[in-house]
């Protein structure tokens, strides 16, 4: 816990300077609040005197005040006054930078590292759980932070201060504050300790709610397709109606702490009232009175500033206490090592799209109980063209995802142009391997911008000839701004089949050595995916094409045909072949011929 509180206060950084002269501000701040009521009891002390002497001189006060003493404490009160205002708007906004460049800081350090992650590290957390960690967690730091270095040290050196000076000021009436102090602080604390946890499960809760929001407004369009907007809403009202429960629970406990604060500054004003006048009215007479009306005023004020302190501090420790649930998930994700790193010596330039699997076993994670893919032996040449079949969940995407190491291997080999692909620099092993993932997306701005992630420099000319290939161009010659066309986030203002076409498009900008087609036309009539092959074959003959495919007709005029069953590889052959001695292959190809021979 310790390390993980160091973790997230390294990123103050260049607010360090802002984070420590808060503290002090503060200190000013409060040292002037508690000389006031001295000050105050001090100009009273003289009015009092002046009183005295004008009544035994028959003088009036005018003329038996001393004057200069006067002027000097009210020019101490004024100069405390306008010094305390200083330091406190100061401190303000001190605060209010380090805490905000801080909150900014670790959002760019958890921003980085997410961007380091790997797919097996984002499996780890769930994306919804990245996103709940960068915004809420981070405010609920935020604020605490910018709470305490305010009140860290204000509120126990105002205790201090006001006990000192209470002392100072009302004698050993102050001892009243010493007895009452530790009363009221464990009333505080068994406050804490009851609400702590209902406050924990309050956080918890919110997380839940969180991500089920995000859920629900990421898949918008599914759920009213399926017409399911009364059951999200009742399930996000019970999650709502929870975080209410919990929190009124947590609340009513918490309620105590003012009532009991007012309580017990009414009770020591009762205590020291009664206690000093018994003292100031049993020496009237004589000339020593252990207490003065000025002292009794400044004891007052005094007991109101510790017990403020009192409440200071039991808040800063609620705060804390909340915001450490929020860094230890935020520390968890920065103390997260990307599991996909580059190696020493990287070799820069990948020769050729030749793919070797070697004995290659594959599990998502090491507690999986089974291996996603097992035991395959796959040899590819330079420029092949390698069709994938086989039903959902037989590891067609699995085994596509080792070839440009967004996963790494369990067991085996991967070998990529004659060398192996943890020997590869990433970036360049990623751009020698393009892939269209199954889920792909594009991005919001033009249709130019999104084709660009392919290849930033690509001319106009570049951009065409790949839109062309892929069977884009056709389409994005009819929109009336054509490739300045603007497309929504997640690309939702264009079809299914025409979002792929983009998608393949833009990994044909990269000039991959070698292609992966993901399911990439499945939205995609039969004739515009026959047309994609030829073009491939045609424009890019020394690209290897690995395309996985649901239809037959996809992938039956490909060199060779990979049949996956269960993670393992069921037959590799031709079409011809295939449909001679493979099961599998022959049911497929049967219901599809049946179906309308697709
Ligand atoms: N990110 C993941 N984490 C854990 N298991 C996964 C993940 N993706 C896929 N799997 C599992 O791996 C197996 C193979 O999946 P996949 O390669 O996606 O199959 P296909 O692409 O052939 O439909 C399935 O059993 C699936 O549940
Ligand atoms: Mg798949």
């Amino acid at each position: 816990m310790k390390k993980d509180i160091a973790l997230i206060l390294k990123s103050v950084r260049e607010y360090k300077i802002y984070a420590i002269f808060t503290p002090i501000f503060m200190i000013v701040e409060s040292a002037i609040e508690c000389l006031m009521p001295l000050f105050m009891s001090r100009l009273l002390g003289v009015v009092d005197e002046g009183n005295t002497i004008a009544l035994a001189n028959g003088i009036s006060l005018a003329e038996a005040i001393d004057t200069n003493k006067l002027i000097l404490f009210i020019c101490l009160m004024v100069g405390g006054a306008i010094l305390s205002l200083a330091a406190g708007i100061l401190g303000g906004i001190f605060a209010a930078r380090a805490s905000t460049g801080m909150a900014k800081n670790l959002r760019m350090d958890l921003y980085k590292k997410v961007q380091s992650f790997s797919f097996s590290n984002i499996d780890k957390f769930s994306a919804s759980s990245l996103v709940t960690r960068m915004t809420t967690d981070i405010s609920t730091v935020q604020m605490a932070f910018q709470m305490t270095i305010r009140m860290v040290v204000r509120a126990p050196l105002m205790m201090i201060f006001s006990v000192i000076f209470a002392f100072v000021a009302g004698g050993q009436m102050a001892w009243i504050f010493i007895g009452l102090i530790p009363v009221i602080a464990l009333g505080f604390i068994i406050i804490m300790i009851l609400a702590m946890p209902t406050f924990r499960r309050v956080f918890k809760r919110y997380d839940a709610m969180n991500e089920s929001v995000e859920e629900n407004v990421s898949g918008i369009r599914v759920v009213k397709s399926y017409v399911r907007e009364e059951y999200e809403k009742e399930k996000f009202k019970t999650a709502s109606d929870n975080i209410a429960k919990e929190f009124i629970k947590a609340e009513r406990i918490v309620v105590w702490t003012n009532p009991i604060l007012n309580f017990a500054i009414h009770a020591s004003n009762v205590l020291i009232c009664a206690i000093g006048s018994y003292l100031i009215i049993g020496a009237i007479g004589q000339d020593n009175s252990p207490l003065t009306i000025p002292q009794l005023s400044a004891l007052q004020t005094y007991g109101v500033q510790i017990l403020m302190s009192l409440m200071f501090v039991s808040m800063i420790f609620v705060m804390l206490i909340m915001a450490l649930e929020a860094i230890k998930r935020i520390s968890e994700v920065l103390k997260e090592e990307p599991t996909i790193l580059n190696p020493e010596n990287p070799i820069m330039e990948v020769s050729d799209g030749s793919i070797n699997f070697d004995h290659v076993s594959f599990k998502y994670s090491l507690e999986a109980e089974k291996n996603a893919l097992e035991g395959l032996n796959i040899t590819i040449k330079s420029g092949e063209f390698v069709g994938i079949i086989g039903s959902t969940g037989s590891g067609k995407t699995s085994l596509v995802n080792l070839i440009s190491r967004l996963y790494d291997v369990s067991e085996g080999n991967v070998i990529v142009g004659g060398h192996n692909v943890k020997d590869y620099d990433l970036i360049t092993l990623r751009d020698a391997v393009s892939v269209v993932l199954q889920k792909n997306v594009l991005f919001s701005g033009t249709i130019a911008d999104n084709l660009r992630w392919g290849n930033l420099h690509a001319t106009d000319e570049e951009i065409l000839k790949a839109a062309k290939t892929a069977q884009a161009d056709e389409f994005v010659q009819t929109f009336p701004k054509k490739y300045d066309t603007y497309i929504e986030q997640g690309g939702s203002n264009v079809s299914g089949g025409q979002k792929q076409r983009l998608c393949i498009a833009r990994a044909l900008l990269k000039q991959p050595k070698i292609l992966v087609l993901d399911d990439s036309t499945s939205a995609v009539d039969t004739k515009t995916d026959k047309l994609i092959r030829e073009s491939l074959r045609k424009d890019i003959p020394n690209t290897t094409k690995i395309v996985i495919a649901q239809r037959i007709s996809s992938i039956e005029d490909a060199d060779k045909i990979i049949v996956m069953e269960n993670g393992k590889i069921n037959q590799i052959g031709t079409h011809a072949e295939l449909l001679k001695s493979n099961k599998i292959y022959q049911e497929v190809y049967n219901t599809q011929v049946r179906k309308g021979g697709n």
